[in-house]
């Protein structure tokens, strides 16, 4: 057996046409969705990030604002920062690239962020939304997954998810929206025991530990789908949580890295602009792009 390849490339790149056009369409009502990103310091892998995240809003109609601050930038400055963003009418979501440089506070710099503009969905108040199932902003990168799998498999209600991971950024949110679409859900981490026993239990296997080639083929129950969060950089290039080859002869589907759901994450951060821009301005949520 050989696993289909989940081509998250693709998707994104279908659902950034569709966005697009959304864009067009509120360009022709005199709104400009405009999407702000910050960059504090010089990480080699924010910068790239941040680039892309830039020309991708450009490429479908978006304004864009990069604000990019010296690694010596001082708490004050950087919430001063945020405080004209929130007030900015032009500005309908902001992003604040992680991880900081040393010394200052992620969580009250996320906190800070105006919770509607906020497209990552890491303030509190998102969090909490998304935990009790009213309308929030949903992290990008569980977002994309949680498209790609539905995709896939259709309705998730009754599968057995295993996630593994638990950060904040990518692991609770998942859980939390794998749940939502009543999957029965299980977090592992560096602390699980009998962790192979647990992944072999999964329908749905979501990696996301930063740790190259984590996942063995024999972790895996026959026909599982895989998602690998994982974007590790090795001398081999890049690779992701998952060991490829050997799973691909297990699994049902997986995400191929790079390819599968890096391209997804920009893409839902166009999705969650778009989003806030539509609630900004009493327009109903454009179709498809929440959970
Ligand atoms: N760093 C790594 N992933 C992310 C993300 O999704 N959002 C932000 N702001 N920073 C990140």
């Amino acid at each position: 057996m050989t696993a289909h390849i989940i081509d998250g490339k693709a998707f994104a790149a279908t659902l950034r046409t569709r966005l697009a056009a959304e864009v067009a369409a509120m360009a022709a009502r005199g709104i400009t969705p405009g999407l702000a990103v910050v960059l504090v310091g010089e990480d080699p892998a924010s910068q790239v990030y941040v680039r892309s995240k830039g020309r991708m809003t450009r490429e479908i109609g978006m304004a864009s604002f990069e604000h990019r601050l010296p690694a010596t930038t001082s708490q004050a400055e950087l919430l001063a920062l945020i405080a004209r963003l929130n007030e900015d009418a032009a500005v309908n979501g902001i992003l604040v690239q992680l991880p900081l440089p040393q010394g200052l506070d992620e969580a009250a710099v996320i906190n800070a962020i105006r919770p509607d503009k906020d497209v990552d969905g890491f303030h509190i108040l998102n969090v909490g939304r998304l935990a009790t199932g009213q309308s929030a902003m949903v992290p990008c990168t569980p977002l994309g997954c949680l498209m790609l799998l539905r995709d896939h498999l259709g309705s998730l209600a009754g599968r057995r998810a295993v996630v593994l991971g638990r950060s904040n950024i990518v692991g609770k949110p998942m859980a939390q929206l794998l749940l939502r679409d009543s999957a029965t859900v299980t977090i592992a981490h560096s602390r699980t025991r009998d962790l192979p026993d647990l992944c072999r239990q999964a329908d749905i296997l979501v990696a996301a530990v930063g740790r190259p080639h984590f996942v063995q083929g024999d972790w895996i129950r026959p026909g599982a789908t895989v998602i690998d969060v994982g974007i590790n950089r090795t001398d081999d290039g890049l690779v992701g949580d998952v060991d490829f080859d050997a799973v691909m002869a297990v699994a049902g589907a997986i995400t191929p890295v790079p390819g599968g759901v890096g391209p997804m994450t920009i893409a839902c951060l166009l999705a969650n602009t778009l989003t806030a821009t539509a609630r900004a301005n009493g327009l109903p949520d454009p179709e498809g792009l929440t959970p």
